[in-house]
């Protein structure tokens, strides 16, 4: 690889062990992936913030990057963590989990990286620009950014994303490069217009494509749609990017005349559904995966206005801290059904042991509730959940 004269001296540990070993660690992926130079990058977003994923080994792993007195240098956000700060009570959290999640947040902010803690950072604490080279890891987010915003991220790892945010720079291969963000199939689309829909297209296209790119035609998303679809074909798959006709930045950039074309209808998403459910009867009802954006908070409180809550299931409303503080009415409508949770979900929260049984209106929540978390799932539209709890 080209590294000019300060990345070799990174390199070379002229600069201290931390950005040393960061340097390696991006080079080492430049050249298994063919990079020929690295690029900069205007922000990260970092994974690997729950003690429940990164457990102890990535505690010491943390504690180790800040004794080398690593900082970030570009605006770096961090993805859920596994309890609400002030709430982990109620989320049956243990003591020793709240400690240990605490040393990982405090190691955080010790690097400079910002602990708002939620997946959905592009609607606030770190929106990227056309164009922009960033770092993200939280593969639903990634995809986002590359495909609403036209952003330019490979879906990076959570020492990969740290490592380029303590640099300021990253690798340039992959979908760093216009010529790798070229669609390998068209998704012609015939489907009504929720939310859960396009969470269930996302599931079907993803696990039919891999890792390919899908053009869409036929779809009209907002943000809360595209959302959805990049988690659950972000998990079904491993899809970091899509383009949507007429509404991704970069849908008129690319010849799709020559590709293949798949139709994608009711009948598909319907299999889909019963694929993701294997059990009828729940003991948690989780909302917000990816966290609710405050239109959601929003439509989540509307229907729940002036009902009454059944005894029995858990519900949790999960979202970040600045949305939180910013629905204060609608809020106070979601707590006499559950409890809103910040900077939190169910998937990165230790749940196994507590409950065996967990309702979600997210395809991605459905994949990984049942292969990380020992779920039996419900994966059903939000009204029918809620209606399960009314
Ligand atoms: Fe976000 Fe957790 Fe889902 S990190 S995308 S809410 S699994």
């Amino acid at each position: 690889m080209d590294l000019n004269k300060e990345e070799q001296q990174i390199l070379d540990g002229e600069f201290g062990e931390g950005t040393q070993q960061a340097m390696e660690l991006i080079v080492a992926l430049g050249k298994i992936y063919g990079a020929k130079n690295l690029v900069d990058i205007t922000s990260a977003h970092l994974s690997g913030a729950s003690y429940k994923t990164i457990g102890d080994g990535g505690l010491l792993y943390l504690k180790n990057m800040v004794r080398k007195g690593v900082k970030v240098k570009v605006t770096s956000t961090l993805n859920p963590i596994g309890m609400d700060r002030t709430r982990w009570t109620k989320m049956h959290v243990s003591e020793h989990f709240a400690k240990k999640q605490a040393e990982i947040l405090e190691l955080y902010n010790t690097m400079g990286v910002k602990t708002t803690c939620s997946c959905i950072p592009y609607t606030g604490t770190n929106i990227p620009k056309f164009g922009d080279h960033v770092a993200w890891a939280e593969s639903s987010a990634l995809s986002f950014v590359n495909s609403y915003i036209g952003a330019r991220t490979n879906r990076e790892g959570g020492p990969g994303a740290l490592a380029a945010a303590i640099l300021g720079k990253t690798a340039n291969y992959g979908l760093h490069q216009k010529k790798n963000r070229c669609p390998t199939v068209v998704v012609d689309v015939d489907i009504a217009n929720s939310i859960f829909e396009y969470s269930l297209l996302g599931h079907v296209v993803g696990s039919m494509i891999g890792n390919g790119i899908p053009y869409y035609r036929g779809i009209t998303p907002g943000i809360e749609e595209v959302k959805a679809m990049a988690a659950s074909m972000a998990s079904s798959g491993a899809i970091a990017l899509f383009h949507i006709e007429n509404i991704t930045p970069e849908h008129k950039d690319f010849d799709t005349s020559n590709l293949d074309v798949i139709n994608i209808g009711k009948k598909d998403l319907e299999a889909a559904r019963e694929d993701l459910n294997d059990t009828n009867d729940v003991q948690l009802i989780a909302f917000g995966c990816p966290h609710l954006t405050e239109k959601e908070m929003h439509e989540i409180a509307s229907l729940l206005k002036g009902k009454k809550k059944k005894a029995g299931i858990e519900v949790w409303f999960c979202t970040s801290s600045s949305i939180r503080t910013k629905c204060p009415s609608d809020v106070k409508i979601m707590e006499e059904f559950g409890h809103v949770l910040a900077d939190t979900c169910v998937v990165v929260s230790p749940i196994e042991g507590v409950f065996s049984r967990t309702g979600t209106n997210s395809c991605k929540a459905g994949n990984y509730l049942s292969a990380l978390c020992s779920q039996k799932v419900m994966c059903r539209d939000i009204v029918d959940l809620l209606r399960i709890v009314q």
